[in-house]
C-alpha cells in the first residue's frame, strides 16, 4: 500500500497528468467531494483495473474538491463532511497513484470565473427542478476536472442518475473524447444506499431512510408482477414514503436514457426519487425488471 501523491495545485496537476499521457499512461479518473465510502471505494478500485489494462503502466487519479457551485443558497456546503487525512488512507488503499484536493475553491473557481456549462434537457427536471443551478455546477467543474485531467476514461456511480446522465451528454457534446463508465450503487446490508450525507441521519432518521430504498424494491417486485402503469407505481411508492414520514420531493419513472418521464414501465425504466428525512435529503432509484 503506497500513499498517493498529493496535489493542491490544478496547475502542478495538469502539468504531470499531461507528460503521463505523453509518455503513453492510461488515465482513469475519479473526481469526488470526499468523506469517502465505500461507494466511492468501488469506483476508485474499478479505476485501478480499468487503468491498468492498457498494455502499459496505468494511472489511477482521484479529485477530492466540495464544489460550491453546485450548493444552493441554504444547502449544506459549509457543513458538508470533509476527511482528507482519512480520504487519502483510503485511496490509497483501493491503489489511487495522485489525488488532486485544493485546499481552497479559488484554485478551481477564480473570482472572475464567468463561464458555466449547462446541459439542457437532462438537467431539466427531477433534481434539476428541486436545485435550481446545481447541474450547471456540476457540469461546470466536471468539465474543469476533464481539461485539467485529460484522463482516457472517468467513473461515476449510478447513485446519481441524472448526474451520470448530465455527464454522459457533457462528454458527448462538448467532444472529451472521455469514455464515461457507470457504476452500480453500493448499499448497505439492509439496503441504505451510500451516501456522503447519510452522516447527518439520527438513528431515527437512520431507520427512516430505509424506506427509500424499500420503495424502489416494492416497485421492482410490482413491475415484475405485471403492473407496469408509471403513476400507480408512484402512488404507492409516494404512499410508501409518507407512511414512514419522510417528506417526498419526487418520485418519477423514466427512460433510462432520455430521462424522460413515461407512462408504463418497459423493462430497463429507472425509478428515480429524492426524499427529505428530516432535514436531509437524499437520492436513490432502481432499474425496473
Ligand atoms: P460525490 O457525491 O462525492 O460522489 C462522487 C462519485 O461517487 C459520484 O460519481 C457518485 O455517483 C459516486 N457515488 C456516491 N455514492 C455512491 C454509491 N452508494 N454507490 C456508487 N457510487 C456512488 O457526485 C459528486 O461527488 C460530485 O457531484 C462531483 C461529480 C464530484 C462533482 O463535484
Amino acid at each position: 500500500m503506497r500513499t498517493p501523491e498529493l496535489f493542491t495545485d490544478p496547475e502542478a496537476w495538469r502539468a504531470r497528468c499531461l507528460s503521463a499521457r505523453e509518455a503513453g499512461a492510461r488515465l482513469a479518473l475519479v473526481p469526488t467531494m470526499g468523506a469517502l465510502h465505500e461507494g466511492h471505494l468501488s469506483l476508485l478500485r474499478e479505476a485501478r483495473v480499468r487503468a491498468d489494462r492498457g498494455g502499459g503502466p496505468g494511472l489511477s487519479l482521484a479529485t477530492i474538491f466540495v464544489n460550491p457551485t453546485q450548493f444552493g443558497p441554504g444547502e449544506d456546503l459549509s457543513r458538508y463532511p470533509r476527511d482528507l487525512t482519512g480520504d487519502l488512507e483510503k485511496c490509497a488503499r483501493a491503489g489511487v497513484d495522485w489525488v488532486l484536493a485544493p485546499e481552497r475553491a479559488e484554485r478551481i473557481f477564480g473570482p472572475d470565473h464567468e463561464t458555466w456549462v449547462t446541459v439542457e434537457r437532462v438537467s431539466a427536471g427531477l433534481c434539476g427542478a428541486s436545485r435550481p443551478g446545481h447541474f450547471r455546477g456540476v457540469a461546470t467543474v466536471v468539465a474543469k476536472l476533464f481539461n485539467l485531467t485529460r484522463p482516457h476514461l472517468a467513473l461515476f456511480g449510478e447513485k446519481d442518475y441524472q448526474q451520470l446522465a448530465v455527464i454522459r451528454a457533457l462528454s458527448r457534446d462538448l467532444s472529451f473524447g472521455i469514455e464515461i463508465v457507470g457504476m452500480p450503487i453500493v448499499r448497505e446490508p439492509d439496503g441504505l444506499a451510500l451516501s456522503s450525507r447519510n452522516a447527518y441521519l439520527a438513528p431515527a432518521d437512520r431507520a427512516r431512510a430505509l424506506s427509500l430504498s424499500a420503495a424502489l424494491r416494492a416497485a421492482q417486485e410490482e413491475t415484475a408482477e405485471g403492473r407496469r402503469d408509471a403513476a400507480e407505481l408512484r402512488a404507492r411508492a409516494r404512499a410508501r414514503l409518507e407512511a414512514s414520514e419522510v417528506r417526498v420531493d419526487y418520485v418519477e419513472v423514466v427512460h433510462p436514457e432520455t430521462l424522460a418521464k413515461v407512462d408504463c414501465a418497459e423493462p430497463g425504466s429507472v425509478m428515480l426519487l429524492a426524499a427529505f428525512v428530516g432535514a436531509t435529503r437524499l437520492i436513490d432509484n432502481a432499474r425496473l425488471p
